[in-house]
């Protein structure tokens, strides 16, 4: 995995070089297709989680979740809501409307905002403060599905960091205390069943039913493992990190999960550390 990492930071510096973009500018990669970011991570390590099926691979090219991808792009730009903004003065983390490479680096710290947000939690503080929707309006208030609002936009803003190293910034302490608090979340044991999330994703090739499970401890797995928005194949649906993290606490037999909180982002921020370096898979395809 260490490889693969080197090879697509050298990869982007000659990019870099043959294009006349300063290094400083080339950021943490460059972008890559999903399929070609999930192909060169089979190449490079051996994992029955990541070639667990054979099918959703060949699928990749065709994925609906480009649609959803499209779709969120219009969105982002529409003039909406009470008081007819687009979202292109959001800033997601690299500036005003700045999409390329933002996702891989939430949660973060935004000063505005005075907390750590992931990108969910992100598009509600713009839509309500640059749009001026209602958090009660269905534009913000409906997050599941591919005709969602807030799934398209999301799809949209994570696809542009396809191929980008995961690289949550830990400076802000407020940033390194949710890494911190997810990490206990991750490995506390709890419930009628005393499950952790650590119970189900902490050894390789671990299995439930036919699903291979995926090791937080071998990150060209886990990069896959968080690689949201991604379509569900068994739910024709395009899905977020959120909707994941609900379904395993009900996995767990544990009380749900609610976007947006503190415990939520804690979650996401300790395991997009945990994938730090290595390449994301947007939109991905899922069971
Ligand atoms: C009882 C076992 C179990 C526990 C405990 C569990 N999960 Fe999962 N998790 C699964 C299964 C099964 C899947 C894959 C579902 C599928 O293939 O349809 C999954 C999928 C995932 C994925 C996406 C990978 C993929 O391929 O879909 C992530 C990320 C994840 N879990 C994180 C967590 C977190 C965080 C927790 C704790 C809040 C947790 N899991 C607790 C069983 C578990």
């Amino acid at each position: 995995m260490r490889t693969s990492t080197l090879a697509s930071v050298a990869l982007a510096a000659v990019a870099a070089t043959t294009l006349h973009i300063p290094s400083s500018m080339a950021g943490a990669g460059q972008w890559r297709a999903p399929e070609d970011v999930l192909t060169e991570l089979i190449e490079t390590n051996e994992s029955d989680y990541l070639t667990q099926s054979e099918q959703n691979i060949m699928m990749m090219p065709d994925n609906a979740a480009l649609w959803t991808a499209e779709d969120g792009e219009a969105l982002f730009r529409e003039k909406r809501g009470p008081n007819q903004a687009s979202l292109e003065t959001c800033d997601l983390g690299k500036g005003p409307g700045v999409v390329e490479g933002a996702y891989v680096e939430l949660p973060r710290f935004f000063e505005d905002a005075g907390r750590v947000m992931d990108l969910e939690s992100r598009l509600v503080y713009c839509m309500t403060t640059i749009q001026g929707f209602s958090p009660d309006d269905p534009e913000v208030f409906k997050r599941h599905g591919s005709g969602s609002d807030m799934m398209k936009l999301q799809t949209y803003i994570a696809s542009k960091s396809s191929g980008y190293a995961w690289n949550p910034p830990m400076e802000h302490p407020l940033e390194t205390a949710m890494r911190d608090a997810g990490e206990v979340l991750f490995y506390r044991r709890a419930g009628t069943s005393d499950f952790a999330c650590a119970t189900c994703h902490t050894s390789t090739g671990k299995r439930i039913r036919a699903s291979v499970l995926p090791n937080i401890n071998a990150s060209h797995e886990w990069t896959k493992a968080i690689s949201w928005p991604a379509y569900r194949v068994g739910q024709q649906d395009v899905r977020s990190s959120n909707h994941r993290i609900r379904g395993c606490y009900w996995q767990m037999r544990q009380p749900q999960s609610i976007p947006g909180s503190d415990a939520a982002i804690a979650l996401m921020s300790f395991w997009t550390d945990a994938a730090r370096g290595e390449p994301a898979i947007l939109p991905d395809k899922k069971r």
